[in-house]
C-alpha cells in the first residue's frame, strides 16, 4: 500500500506538488526598494549604505526587513550557459556578497526580475529561465523576489507566474514572491495560491493627484482600491505600490495621508525615499509604531472605504479584539471641517475610546461628537477601542 502510494505520487506532475511558501507575510511585508529614488542606478555601495542607514535611522527597528533591489542590477546578457549575472562594475562581488551583509544587518534580502523576455530596462527577463533564475536566487540568499510584467508577449499572466512560483519551490528556500502585474489580468482572482502579494495598479509616482501614461499620483491609486478588500488577507494581499512618503514632490500632509491610508489599505509598506537624507519629519511619519501597527494589525483584514463626498472620504479598517480605525481624508484643495457624530460610522457597536493617532491624543469617547479641521489633502486618523465594561 505504501509503495502504491508512493509510486501514485511520482506519478503526479511537479506542478501539483508545487505551491507557495505559506506563512511567510502573516502581515503586509515591510521594506525599502530602491526604485522609486534610484531607478536603475543600484550598486552594492548604495545598498549597503541603505541598509546601514535603515539601522541607523531607526526604520529596521519599525518593522521594515527586506531591502529589494529593484530593476538595474543585472548585466546586459546572461553568460554562455545561460545564468543571470550582475552587473560586474556595479555589483563586483556577485549577489551573494549583498545578501551577505544585508542578512549579517538583520534584514532579509529582495531582488527584481520579470517574468517577460526583458525587464521594463532591457536587462535579461525569467521567461523560460524560471527554474534555473529560482536555484541562483536561493544560491544567493534570497528571501524575496519582485516579479515584473514588462515584454511578456503573448503569455498568460497565471501560467507564467505559476511557472515562477514552482521554481522557487523548486529551488527549496523560503521566498516571498511578489507578482508585480500591475492588476491587468485581476491577480486577486488567482494569485492567492500563487504569491503573498500583488499589484492592482500600474506604478506609482511621486506626487498627489499627476498622472502620465506609465504613473499615477496616490490620490487615483487610492481609488482603484475600492472593492478588492476582500480579496486580501494573511499570506495574500493587494499591493497599491510602494511609498512615495517623504519624496520630494510630496508635501508632509501628502505625505502622512499617503501613509495613513496605505496602513488602512493593509498594504505592503515599500519606502522608496533615500533613507540617509530623510528630514526629522518624514522620520516620524514612517516610524510612527501606532500607525503601522493598524497596517500590520493581525486580524489581517484591508480596510475599506466608507463614505465619500467632496473633500471628505471616510476610510475605515477592523482590527483585532473589536477595534476599528477611521481614517479621514480631504482629498480637496480648501480646509474641511468636520463634525463627527460617531453613532453614523454604522459598523460600531456600543462605546468607543477615540484617539487621534498622528496628535498622540485621547480624545474621550465615542457618546461625544468629534469637531476639528482638515487640512487640504491631509487626513485624521482615529482609533477606536470598545470601551470596557466597568468591573463589578
Ligand atoms: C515596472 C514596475 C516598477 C519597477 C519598474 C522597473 O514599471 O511596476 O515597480 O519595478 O518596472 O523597471
Amino acid at each position: 500500500m505504501k509503495r502504491l502510494v508512493l509510486l501514485l505520487i511520482l506519478c503526479l506532475p511537479a506542478s501539483i506538488l508545487a505551491q507557495k511558501f505559506a506563512g511567510l507575510a502573516p502581515t503586509p511585508p515591510m521594506g525599502w526598494n530602491s526604485w522609486n529614488t534610484f531607478g536603475v542606478n543600484v550598486d552594492e555601495k548604495l545598498i549597503k549604505e541603505m541598509a546601514d542607514a535603515m539601522v541607523s535611522s531607526g526604520m529596521q527597528k519599525a518593522g521594515y526587513n527586506y531591502i529589494v533591489i529593484d530593476d538595474g542590477w543585472e548585466d546586459m546578457a546572461r553568460d554562455k550557459q545561460g545564468n543571470l549575472i550582475p552587473d560586474p562594475k556595479r555589483f563586483p562581488n556577485g549577489m551573494k556578497a549583498v545578501g551577505d551583509y544585508l542578512h549579517l544587518k538583520g534584514f532579509k534580502f529582495g531582488i527584481h526580475n520579470c517574468a517577460g523576455t526583458k525587464t521594463c530596462s532591457g536587462f535579461p527577463g525569467g521567461r523560460g529561465h524560471e527554474f534555473e533564475d529560482a536555484r541562483a536566487y536561493a544560491s544567493w540568499g534570497v528571501d524575496y523576489l519582485k516579479y515584473d510584467w514588462c515584454n511578456h508577449g503573448t503569455a498568460n499572466a497565471e501560467e507564467t507566474y505559476k511557472t515562477m512560483r514552482d521554481g522557487l519551490y523548486a529551488a527549496g528556500r523560503p521566498v516571498v514572491f511578489s507578482l508585480c502585474e500591475w492588476g491587468n489580468n485581476k491577480p486577486w482572482l488567482w494569485a492567492q495560491d500563487v504569491g503573498h502579494l500583488w499589484r492592482t495598479t500600474g506604478d506609482i509616482t511621486d506626487c498627489y493627484e499627476c498622472q502620465d501614461v506609465y504613473a499615477l499620483g496616490w490620490k487615483y491609486i487610492l481609488k482603484l482600491q475600492i472593492g478588492l478588500e476582500k480579496y486580501a488577507g494573511p499570506d495574500h494581499w493587494n499591493d497599491p505600490d510602494m511609498l512615495e512618503v517623504g519624496m520630494p514632490k510630496l508635501s508632509l500632509a501628502e505625505s502622512r495621508a499617503h501613509f495613513s491610508l496605505w496602513c488602512i489599505l493593509a498594504a505592503p509598506l515599500m519606502a522608496g525615499n533615500d533613507v540617509r537624507k530623510m528630514s526629522d519629519e518624514v522620520r516620524a511619519i514612517l516610524t510612527n509604531q501606532e500607525v503601522i501597527a493598524i497596517d500590520q494589525d493581525p486580524l489581517g483584514k484591508q480596510g475599506y472605504q466608507f463614505m465619500e463626498h467632496p473633500g471628505k472620504q471616510i476610510w475605515v479598517k477592523e482590527l483585532s479584539d473589536g477595534k476599528w480605525a477611521a481614517c479621514f481624508f480631504n482629498d480637496s484643495d480648501e480646509k474641511v471641517r468636520v463634525r463627527v457624530h460617531w453613532p453614523h460610522l454604522s459598523f460600531l457597536k456600543g462605546d468607543y475610546e477615540v484617539r487621534d493617532v498622528w496628535q498622540a491624543k485621547n480624545l474621550g469617547t465615542t457618546a461625544k461628537n468629534f469637531d476639528g479641521d482638515i487640512a487640504p489633502h491631509d487626513v485624521i486618523l482615529f482609533k477606536l477601542s470598545p470601551v470596557k465594561p466597568a468591573a463589578p
